[in-house]
Parts: C-alpha cells; sequence; structure tokens
C-alpha cells in the first residue's frame, strides 16, 4: 500500500482544474513530485507555476483522449523521474441530452476523454508499476453516475459505468496476476463544486459541429442550466482531498464521498435481483 509519498511521482490527468488541481496540490504538500497533464493550457500552467515553488513539476499541456498524447506523456514523466507510483485518471467532460437528440459524435468525445484516456494511462502505467515492484496506487475518477442512472445524461453514465467497470475488472486483473504492490480506486462522488458544468470549453476541435442545430436546442440548453446548478450547489471541493488521500494510504475500492445516495444504491441492487429496471417514480424518493 502506497503511505509514504515524500519523493514518490504521482502523474495526474486534468489537473488544471477542480479535483485535479486540488490533488495534485495536496500531492505537493505531501511531498510528491508531479506529472500533471491537461488539455487547458494556460489553467495548467498557472497551477504548474504555482506548485513548481513547493515540487517539481512536469506540466503537459495536450488531449488525453488521444493514445498518443499519454503516451507521450508517460515516456516524458519516466525521462525526468524514472518512477510513477500514484496514477490519478481525473479528466473528464459532462454533456447533456437524451440518445435520440444528443449527436453521437458528443458521446465519442465523452467516452475519449472519460474512459480511454483511462485505457491509454493504465495499459502504459500499470507495466511500470509492476516492474518497480514497490508500493504504487491507481485512482480513476468515475462517479455515482457510474452506479446508478438519471434522467437526460445517456453519454455521461455510459463513460462512468464503463470507467466503473473498467476499474472492477482491472482490480480482479491485478489480484489474478499477483501484481500486489498495484492497489487501485475507484471515485465515485456525487455533485461537488468544480468548473465541470463549463465542460464545452474543452472540448477538442475535431469533435466541433458549432453549426449543429441541437447546440440550439432546448434540451441542450435546459440539460447546460441543470447541470450549472448542480455543480454550483454541490459539495465543497476541498471536501473531497482526505477522503481520496485515506483510500490511496488503505488501498479501498470504492471511494464515496456522498452517503446520501446509499439508500438509492441499496434499492437499485434489489431491483436487478428483482428484475425491475430504473423507474422515475422510484428515483423521485431519493433525488427530490
Ligand atoms: N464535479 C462533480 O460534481 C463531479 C462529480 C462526479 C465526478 N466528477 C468527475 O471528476 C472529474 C474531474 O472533473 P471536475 O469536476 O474537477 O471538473 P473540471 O472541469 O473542473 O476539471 C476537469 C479537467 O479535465 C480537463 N480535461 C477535460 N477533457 C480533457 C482532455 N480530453 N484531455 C485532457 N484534459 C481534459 C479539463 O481541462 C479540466 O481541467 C471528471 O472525470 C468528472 O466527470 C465530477
Amino acid at each position: 500500500m502506497l503511505k509514504d509519498f515524500q519523493g514518490k511521482v504521482a502523474f495526474i490527468t486534468g489537473a488544471a482544474s477542480g479535483f485535479g488541481k486540488v490533488l495534485a496540490k495536496e500531492a505537493a504538500k505531501r511531498g510528491m513530485k508531479l506529472t500533471l497533464v491537461d488539455i487547458d493550457s494556460d489553467s495548467l500552467k498557472a497551477v504548474a507555476d504555482d506548485l513548481s515553488k513547493q515540487t517539481d513539476v512536469l506540466a503537459i499541456s495536450g488531449d488525453v483522449s488521444l493514445q498518443a498524447t499519454v503516451d507521450d506523456a508517460v515516456k516524458q514523466a519516466m525521462a525526468k523521474y524514472g518512477q510513477i507510483d500514484l496514477l490519478i485518471n481525473d479528466a473528464g467532460v459532462v454533456v447533456e441530452g437524451n440518445v435520440w437528440e444528443l449527436p453521437p459524435h458528443d458521446i465519442e468525445w465523452i467516452l475519449g476523454a472519460n474512459v480511454m484516456s483511462q485505457v491509454y494511462s493504465m495499459h502504459d502505467v500499470i507495466p511500470i508499476m509492476k516492474k518497480q515492484g514497490t508500493p504504487a496506487h491507481i485512482v480513476n475518477v468515475a462517479s455515482i453516475a457510474g452506479l446508478l442512472a438519471i434522467p437526460g445524461m445517456p453519454a455521461y453514465h455510459t463513460s462512468k459505468y464503463a470507467a466503473v467497470g473498467l476499474s472492477e475488472s482491472t482490480s480482479l486483473d491485478l489480484q489474478s496476476a499477483g501484481i500486489n504492490n498495484v492497489g487501485i480506486s475507484i471515485f465515485a462522488p456525487g455533485f461537488v463544486q468544480t468548473d465541470l458544468h463549463h465542460s464545452e470549453t474543452h472540448r477538442p476541435e475535431r469533435f466541433e459541429d458549432k453549426n449543429n442545430p441541437y447546440y440550439q436546442s432546448e434540451t441542450f440548453k435546459n440539460g447546460k442550466k441543470w447541470m450549472e446548478q448542480c455543480i454550483t450547489t454541490g459539495h465543497p471541493l476541498d471536501t473531497i482531498v482526505q477522503p481520496i488521500f485515506d483510500a490511496i494510504e488503505n488501498n479501498t475500492f470504492y471511494i464515496l464521498t456522498d452517503r446520501d445516495y446509499d439508500g438509492v444504491l441499496k434499492d437499485r441492487a434489489q431491483r436487478i435481483m428483482d428484475t425491475k429496471g430504473p423507474d422515475l417514480g422510484f428515483l423521485g424518493q431519493f433525488l427530490g
């Protein structure tokens, strides 16, 4: 288990804002050296400049939904530090709208940013951690939206359920391969105050389609308004830091910081066993 952070190396995606930024700060405070990757170069530079006063920082601007970006970032991190002890796969975006109106390329965008980024980094970093043989840990950021579904979010749910499945399966594979020095956690929070509702500003050029009428539709505009409301009234950002580092130190798999959803999670499991699908009335008791 990774308990001693001093002098160790963290590789964090989505480090320019929100969860990634506060986790990078905490890692620096604990004496870790950092590789920070983000598509938002200006914000990344500001974070890197700030943390460079405290520790070694390698800042890499790029789109982690592209394998080449992740491969290159891992190579640069290894060239600079020669090791990676903590991988935090945090980069992510949200896009609202039902599956029959939302342009399918938006689901490709979100799957790339939220899931394929995690596939690419784990593909590169697990062999490095295995070879090191010293305590190492991976935190994959999913969401409570990877454990239960609400309306208007098929793209996000598809990506977050996939991130949960990817992590659960990888945990089993690490166990069966006897790679006991590498721990893994999945972070599944409810709403937290970050900039997630501004995800449009992180849309890579290849997914831009500004003339598509969907982006002028009520479905899209209402979805955006609703997301802004949820994020800006969510839990304070600093509340996620301690639970995540506690989970790293204790190799806790599910990091659940919003226990208001326990009831709905229990009922979901029961409904599956009763062969019942999701139901708006059923969700209403928990979501108000
Ligand atoms: N805020 C919440 O309520 C909440 C809840 C559950 C899960 N999450 C998840 O937490 C993670 C972090 O989000 P946040 O809430 O801190 O939002 P945020 O927008 O503040 O931070 C996300 C960061 O990811 C970066 N990013 C986005 N796409 C990228 C790409 N293709 N390549 C590289 N970097 C990219 C952004 O530039 C940004 O710096 C996401 O995976 C999100 O889905 C957030």
